[in-house]
Formats: C-alpha cells, sequence, structure tokens
C-alpha cells in the first residue's frame, strides 16, 4: 500500500453550512451542547466565526460574537478554532487603517482564535499583509496562531496555471502558515483539481487546503481527485448541513477515504450521533421556511456561465424591479464584458455584486458606463486595490475622468484610527473587544449595546418599545 497520507478535515457547520444554509441563524445555544462530542472527532479544526455571523450575532440574535467565541473556546478543548477574515476589510464592508487591523488579530487570538482564514477579493496580497504579520505578533502567546492566506478562486483568461503558481510562491515567501483554495461558487471542476492541486503541491512547501459549495453537484468528486493530487485538508459539514449551495458531508467524505492512504481516521459512530443532535435543527428550519429546499439542489447555470449563483439571482431581482426582465440574456453576456473592463477580478463578495450590477446599467442605460455606480469608480480608481490585469483605459477614462488613480496598497493612506473610534463609542464600552464591534458595524452595534445594557439594568422587556428599538430603563 502506498505511503499513508491521511486527509484532515474543516468542519464548517457553525460557520460556513448555516450562513449558506440558513442565513447564519444557529444560535451559540444550539451550538454549545455538541460542542463537546465535536471536541473529540479529532478535526483538523471547527471553523466557527467570520463576517455573517459576527453580524447576525449581533443584529438578529441580539448576541455578543465575543461570548459566543469565548464560550466555544471554553467547550473546544482540543480542537482548533478557525475564522474567516475579510483582509483589510476585516469582517467589514470598507478598508480599516493597519491599528485597527492589528487589534482586532490581537483580540481574536486572546478569546481563543487558532486559525485566522484571510481572503480579498481581488487576490491583493498587499490586502493580506497586514493579518500575516499581526498573527505573527501574536504567537507567542498562542503557539497555534496561525495565518492562512485564501485565494478566491475563479476562472477566466488571466488565471492560468502559471498565475496561481506564482501567487501561491509569493503567500509563501510573505510567510503565510498554509494555502486555501476558496471556491464560493463551486466552480473547481475534478480534473481541474488534479491539475491544480498537483501543480501547486510541485510549487509550494506549506499545507494547502481546498474549499468548495456543492452548489454545481460537483465538489465532491473535487475533493476525491484533490485528494488524491496531495491536497492537506478539505472543508465539509456535518450531513444535515451539508450540500446545495454548503459544502459536501463530512460523513461522506470520511466513508469514501476508509481503508486508502488517505484515511481520516475520523469515527463514523461519534459522527453519526453529532449528525443526530443537528437533524431536528434542520427539520425544524425546513418547517419554518428559514432552510429553502431551493437552495439543496444543483444550480446547473453556475457551471454553465461560470458565475457564482447569488450573482445570478441579484442579477434577476435587479432586472425585475426594473420591469427589464427581458434583457437577461443581454446582461448575461455584458457580465464578462464588464469584468475584463474591470481587470478581470474574481467573482465574489464584493467584485460580485459591483461587475453584476455594472452590467445591468450598462444594459439598462442603453450605453455602456453612461452611469458608472460609485463601487465601479472606486475600484477604477484604484480603491480596492490592484487586479489581475489592467483596467480598460477607455472606460476607465470615462469613468473617472482625470482624477489621477491610486497605485499603492490602499490602506497606506489611512490614518490610524482606533483612538478617534474609541472616544465615539466610549459610553457603550463595557470591555475593550466593543471597541472592535462598533468599528466593524456602527449602528447595529449600538442598538445591540442599547439591548444589552437594558438586559443589564434588568428591564421588563415585556415593557421595552422593541419595535422602536427604545429600552426604558
Ligand atoms: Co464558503
Amino acid at each position: 500500500m502506498a505511503e499513508k497520507k491521511p486527509v484532515k478535515i474543516t468542519e464548517t457547520v457553525l460557520r460556513d453550512a448555516h450562513q449558506s444554509l440558513i442565513a447564519t441563524r444557529m444560535t451559540t445555544e444550539q451550538m454549545l451542547p455538541i460542542v463537546e462530542k465535536m471536541d473529540k472527532v479529532g478535526y483538523h479544526s471547527v471553523e466557527c466565526w467570520g463576517g455573517a455571523t459576527f453580524d447576525a450575532s449581533l443584529r438578529f440574535l441580539k448576541e455578543d460574537p465575543w461570548e459566543r467565541l469565548r464560550k466555544l473556546r471554553d467547550g473546544f478543548k482540543n480542537t482548533k478554532l478557525q475564522m474567516l477574515f475579510r483582509g483589510q476589510n476585516i469582517l467589514g464592508y470598507r478598508h480599516y487603517a493597519d491599528d485597527v487591523v492589528e487589534y482586532f488579530v490581537q483580540k481574536s487570538v486572546a478569546n481563543g482564535m487558532d486559525i485566522i482564514r484571510i481572503f480579498d477579493c481581488l487576490n491583493d496580497l498587499r490586502n493580506l499583509e497586514c493579518v500575516v504579520k499581526a498573527v505573527k505578533v501574536v504567537k507567542h502567546e498562542n503557539p497555534n496562531a496561525h495565518a492562512q492566506i485564501a485565494l478566491s478562486y475563479t476562472l477566466g483568461d488571466a488565471y492560468t496555471l502559471e498565475y496561481w503558481k506564482d501567487i501561491a510562491k509569493r503567500i509563501e515567501d510573505m510567510g503565510a502558515d498554509s494555502i486555501c483554495f476558496k471556491d464560493m461558487a463551486g466552480l473547481l471542476l475534478p480534473y481541474k483539481a488534479t491539475e491544480l492541486i498537483g501543480a501547486l503541491k510541485d510549487t509550494v512547501n506549506i499545507p494547502i487546503q481546498l474549499h468548495t459549495h456543492y452548489t454545481s453537484g460537483v465538489a465532491s468528486m473535487t475533493y476525491l481527485k484533490a485528494v488524491e493530487a496531495g491536497v492537506d485538508v478539505i472543508d465539509t459539514a456535518m450531513s444535515p448541513f451539508a450540500l446545495g449551495t454548503s459544502q459536501p458531508a463530512t460523513e461522506v467524505m470520511v466513508e469514501t477515504f476508509k481503508g486508502t492512504p488517505y484515511d481520516t481516521g475520523l469515527d463514523q459512530k461519534l459522527l453519526a450521533e453529532i449528525a443526530d443532535y443537528f437533524r431536528p435543527m434542520k427539520e425544524e428550519a425546513l418547517k419554518t421556511g428559514l432552510l429553502n429546499p431551493k437552495v439543496l439542489g444543483v444550480n446547473i447555470k453556475t457551471l454553465l456561465y461560470q458565475v457564482p449563483g447569488g450573482m445570478l439571482s441579484n442579477m434577476v431581482s435587479q432586472l425585475s424591479e426594473m420591469h427589464a426582465e427581458d434583457k437577461y440574456q443581454e446582461v448575461l453576456e455584458e457580465i464578462p464584458r464588464v469584468r475584463k473592463d474591470l481587470g478581470e477580478p474574481p467573482l465574489v463578495t464584493p467584485s460580485s455584486q459591483i461587475v453584476g450590477t455594472q452590467a445591468v446599467m450598462n444594459v439598462i442605460g442603453g450605453e455602456r458606463y453612461k452611469i458608472a455606480t460609485k463601487e465601479t469608480k472606486a475600484v477604477l480608481s484604484g480603491e480596492y486595490g490592484q487586479t489581475v490585469k489592467p483596467f480598460n483605459p477607455e472606460v476607465q477614462k470615462k469613468v473617472i475622468g482625470d482624477k489621477e488613480p491610486i497605485t499603492c496598497r490602499p490602506a497606506d493612506l489611512i490614518e490610524p484610527e482606533l483612538p478617534k473610534i474609541e472616544a465615539e463609542m466610549a459610553e457603550w464600552k463595557e470591555q475593550d473587544e466593543d471597541i472592535l464591534t462598533y468599528a466593524l458595524f456602527p449602528q447595529v452595534a449600538v442598538e445591540f449595546f442599547k439591548y444589552r445594557k437594558a438586559q443589564r439594568d434588568k428591564v421588563d422587556m415585556n415593557e421595552a418599545d422593541v419595535e422602536n428599538k427604545a429600552y426604558p430603563v
């Protein structure tokens, strides 16, 4: 038998899986009873934190996301915790100054985070540098602190095997601890995975992880080929929250590799008990409509048009708002052209929305770039960073005129902002972490702080005017 090379598993049920299927609504209370069992599995890591989990905790669940992290840390005594971090945007929607980014990394690790998976919508490594450095600084506090750079996987002329090999090498040189290929739309086909992972294993020595979604129906085959090609870690979700727009099922992948050199060694009996715990939660979500059976199927359009499923559904709703459903095909053909004009970025949040909306504008407006969105202007001004291909100079001129585009790392132009943010929210601060919560989601954070204060002051919530967000003390 060939040399043993057990494939490792990152479990996503506490983050991506419920984000992809039930709008990130799993509560800490629902998670905690199963943590002890999950901790015995021997997962490489458990993904449990990210932009949407943080936002939804505050906004909808009225939970402090930091509290969730601390509770999970208490429960997971042997398993590494993992989070998703949007480069210089942290978990929010704008570029932050380096001092905020560094403080967020420091606090995440201090509260129990181990593996920080960092990505940027343009794969501009300059937007990831600050996080990688910040993780290195906190390694003396937590030797498990790990900076993983995730590349947004995409298709297009610019994305050759050479491009991926070159950028992977640069990531290794930057000092990242591992690389992840993050395929949000399920575009990576099984035999392409053989090629891609094989080429990367020849190029870099740091571990390679693969993250994909079942959306297009090929994901578990892609994992099979990637594992055969030497990928070190794959991301899967416990079966009740697997498939559809989520990940392949953990138990299925574990069984697939049983008795092979890639055997994960995970215990199916234990996994079955964990699945039993999550199954009623899924049934309940189906009953209430929180889980729409539609997202559990195969969206073949993703493969046919090579654009993420979410982007297509956004486009359909934009067109129907404008009573222009008949323009669907035209917009679909405009998308790759706009993408080329904008330097052929990967189509992930937020670049997917920027390209999609601009394509709609170009078709509806009757003239290309007669109307340019604020975001298109920002991209063409260099404010998101560098794209893999240059911008179309004519389009750039038409959209931003004579304005001088920036070419430096965008965050270099942002002054330190932590003291100002702290001063702004001082009246709400009960813990240092609150500063960061406020920095990321100012309005949502204040609503949450008010709610928390009211709870603390033992307000009778029956009397609180939730509708107007007034909590009498
Ligand atoms: Co994902």
